[in-house]
């Protein structure tokens, strides 16, 4: 197979912070590979690399066959790079910001002009391409930004979170842009923290968290890779939530999620027996569900479990009790395992309509916290 981008042991160090501790990374020529990770996981500095603007401490990486470090300008030559922030001049037209790249790239006026026609059109910018880009909208931008990237026909292209920020419907749209782009035979790397859109563009997804790759695979493995399914379940009467949560969490040893409106509540079922146990359980105890179920996981589970696993190769969860979490306040519950020793608080509460629990972890006795172990919904900023 040919590889358009090769990366091994990528480390990168911001005086004492490690933001890229030993990155590995390949992109076929003519597929998106997804780089996916929360903010600060490392994205923007692997993609800083890659495209030769920063230099490694350690590791080495190529594209199109080229080192990164030892061949930088025929890397440049290759490559058309989209940054999570726009990089055209505000104070002029779309025509005029193409024009200026493509003759910064060494065409000549009239190719340089042709070159922007042909973008503008492609982009659905033919008609604002002589306003100021200022008065662009969000959409528009990002559209002018990748038309941008595009001018020297690069056979390889960077785009560095490019839909974050945008309405549904514009993401739509640059989604379709990057299909047809890859139709015609470029390799994108593209950073994200949408797991939708990963799963959506990309053949390959490699998940980074705190400069580490967690996993890498296509997105169907890495759904398998996380074990089994999903159990979800709803009570019919919803005060019955913290009553079937504790049976959950004494069944699987993991604290639930629990969807605010609907009242529905979920867990990983790695033990086939879960769903009659439950039954059993939940009859025993006079519990009367709505739903009652298994599911494939989604992608935003699969992620999840991945970055959770990396930190605390997945702790056991005390059965504390799930609490009673109403909007805009957090609730705190602590429980000491001595097994572990380790001292486990879980706080609960509203954030961006979603109900979120986060389980901290500390050293029994220390002052050291450990880390802590995200339940819920992973947040966006
Ligand atoms: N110029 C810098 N100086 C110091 N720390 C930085 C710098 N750039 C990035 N970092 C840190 O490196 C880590 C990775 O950052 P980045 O690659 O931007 O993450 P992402 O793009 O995934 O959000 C973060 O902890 C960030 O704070
Ligand atoms: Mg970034």
């Amino acid at each position: 197979m040919t590889y358009a981008i090769r990366a091994e042991g990528l480390v990168k160090r911001y005086g004492d912070k490690v933001a890229l501790d030993g990155v590995d990374l390949e992109v076929p020529a003519g597929r998106v590979v997804g780089v996916l990770g929360p903010n600060g996981a490392g994205k923007t500095t692997t993609v800083r690399i890659l495209a030769t603007l920063l230099r490694p401490d350690a590791g080495q990486a190529t594209v199109g066959g080229h080192n990164v470090v030892g061949d930088p300008v025929r890397v440049r030559s290759l490559i058309g790079l989209t940054g999570q922030y726009a990089s055209v001049d505000e104070t002029l037209s779309g025509v005029e910001n193409l024009v200026l790249i493509g003759q910064l790239l060494n065409l000549s006026r009239r190719q340089a002009r042709q070159r922007a026609a042909e973008l503008l059109e492609r982009f659905e910018l033919t008609d604002a391409a002589t306003r100021p880009i200022a008065t662009f909208s969000g959409g528009m931008r990002r559209r002018l930004d990748l038309a941008a990237s595009l001018v020297g026909r690069p056979q390889v292209l960077f785009l560095d979170e490019p839909t974050t920020g945008l309405d549904p419907h514009t993401r739509n749209e640059l989604w379709e842009v990057v299909r047809g782009l890859v139709a015609d035979g470029a390799t994108v790397l593209l950073t994200t923290q949408y797991l939708e859109e990963a799963d959506q563009l990309a053949d390959r997804i490699t998940v980074i968290d705190q400069g580490r790759v967690v996993a890498e695979g296509r997105p169907g493995e890495l759904k398998r890779r996380i074990g089994g399914q999903i159990l979800h379940v709803r009570p019919s009467v919803p005060a019955d939530g913290e009553a079937v949560a504790r049976i959950l969490i004494e069944l699987t040893g993991q604290i639930p999620e629990r969807d605010a409106n609907t009242g529905r509540l979920t867990v990983p079922a790695v033990d086939p027996m879960l769903i009659s146990s439950l039954v059993r359980r939940l009859d025993a105890a006079g519990l009367m569900t709505e739903e009652l179920g298994l599911r494939l996981p989604s992608l935003d589970e699969v992620f999840l479990a991945l970055t959770r696993q990396n930190d605390f190769a997945l702790l056991p969860v005390p059965a504390a009790p799930y609490g009673d979490m109403s909007a805009g306040e957090g609730r705190q519950l602590e429980k000491f395992s001595e097994d572990e020793g380790l001292q486990e608080s879980a706080e609960g509460g509203m954030a961006g309509g979603k109900e979120r629990l986060r389980v901290h972890v500390h050293e029994m006795g220390g002052q050291s916290a450990v880390g802590h172990i995200g339940l819920g919904r992973v947040g966006h900023p």
